[in-house]
C-alpha cells in the first residue's frame, strides 16, 4: 500500500530509520545547548496536559513564536527549588524552534521531510509548532489521552503531527500509544483562548476516550511517526533509567481557517512550509 493510503487508513504511520543517528544526536545536543542558555529566574511554567486549563499562564500563551522552556511538575521541592539540574528538570522546549533555531530548522525541513510531505500530498501544509520533548529518566511525566487537533484547531480539520524519536522509545520509557484506525472519530474538544487570555477546554461532545485497543508504538531512535490530528494518543510516565527524547512538529493546511481562539497565535502569512 502506498504511504498516503496507509496513513489515511490507519491514522498514523511509523517509518523506522527516517533520520540518521547523527541527526538525532545533533538535535539533542542543540536542545541541551539551548537549555544551558536559558536564564531561569522567575515563575516556572509547568507543562501538564491533565490540568492544562488550570496551569496555563502568559509564558505558555506567548511561546508560539519563541523558544520557551517548560518544567516537569515534579521538578521542584516544597520550597520551589529545582531538585535536579535545569536540563533534567525540563519537560519540553517549544514552540517555534523550527523557525528560530537553525539546527531545528534544518532538521524540520530535511530533504526526507520534503519527500514525505509530497508523498502524503501535504504540499499546502505549513509548520505551525515544534517542540523538543525530553521525557527524562524517572521524571518524564504522563501525557494524557488527547487529539492534537484540540490544540491546533482548523476548519476543516487539517492538523498533522510528525513525531521523531531521538532515542529508542519503549514501553518502559514511556513510548506513545495509539489505535490503528483511531482517527475515524470526532474531535472531542478545543483548547480555546478567551479574550481575557484565560483558557478553557471547550467540549464538542462528551464521548469518553478509551485506551481499549491502543497499542504501544515502540520505535528505534531515528523513527518518524506521522499522526492524524484526530488520532487519540497518549504516553505514560518514564519510570525507567533511560530518557526518551523526541522532537515533534505540527503542520496545518495554510488554506484552512485558523480561528484566533486557538491558544497559539502566529501571523499566518509568516508560516513556512517545506520548500
Ligand atoms: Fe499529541
Amino acid at each position: 500500500m502506498i504511504v498516503k493510503d496507509k496513513f489515511e487508513t490507519d491514522g498514523f504511520l511509523v517509518i523506522e530509520s527516517f533520520n540518521s543517528d547523527e541527526m538525532c544526536d545533533n538535535l539533542m545536543r542543540q536542545g541541551q545547548l539551548l537549555s544551558s542558555q536559558y536564564d531561569f529566574k522567575g515563575h516556572p511554567s509547568v507543562f501538564q496536559t491533565s490540568e492544562q486549563a488550570k496551569t496555563t499562564d502568559d509564558y505558555f500563551l506567548n511561546s508560539g513564536d519563541k523558544i520557551s522552556y517548560f518544567f516537569e511538575k515534579d521538578a521542584f521541592d516544597g520550597e520551589g527549588k529545582l531538585t535536579k539540574d535545569l536540563f533534567h528538570s525540563l519537560n519540553k522546549i517549544g514552540h517555534a524552534l523550527h523557525d528560530i533555531d537553525p539546527v531545528f530548522n534544518q532538521f524540520s525541513r530535511s530533504p526526507k521531510m520534503k519527500t514525505l510531505i509530497n508523498e502524503l500530498g501535504l504540499n499546502n501544509h505549513v509548520i505551525i509548532q515544534s517542540m523538543l520533548i525530553l521525557k527524562h529518566a524517572k521524571i518524564g511525566g504522563v501525557v494524557d489521552i488527547h487529539q492534537d487537533s484540540s490544540f491546533l484547531y482548523t476548519e476543516p480539520n487539517s492538523c498533522i503531527g510528525f513525531w521523531f524519536a531521538l532515542e529508542d522509545a519503549t514501553i518502559d520509557n514511556g513510548c506513545m500509544w495509539a489505535m490503528i484506525g483511531g482517527h475515524k472519530t470526532s474531535l472531542r474538544s478545543w483548547f480555546k483562548r478567551k479574550d481575557d487570555n484565560s483558557t478553557e477546554m471547550h467540549q464538542f461532545n462528551n464521548d469518553e476516550f478509551t485506551t481499549d485497543g491502543m497499542i504501544p508504538l515502540e520505535v528505534k531512535k531515528g523513527a518518524c511517526i506521522v499522526l492524524n490530528g484526530l488520532l487519540p494518543h497518549y504516553s505514560l510516565p518514564n519510570t525507567s533509567n533511560k530518557s526518551r527524547q523526541a522532537y515533534a512538529i505540527h503542520t496545518i493546511d495554510k488554506n484552512a481557517y485558523y480561528p484566533s481562539e486557538n491558544w497559539l497565535r502566529r501571523d499566518l502569512n509568516e508560516l513556512k512550509g517545506f520548500e
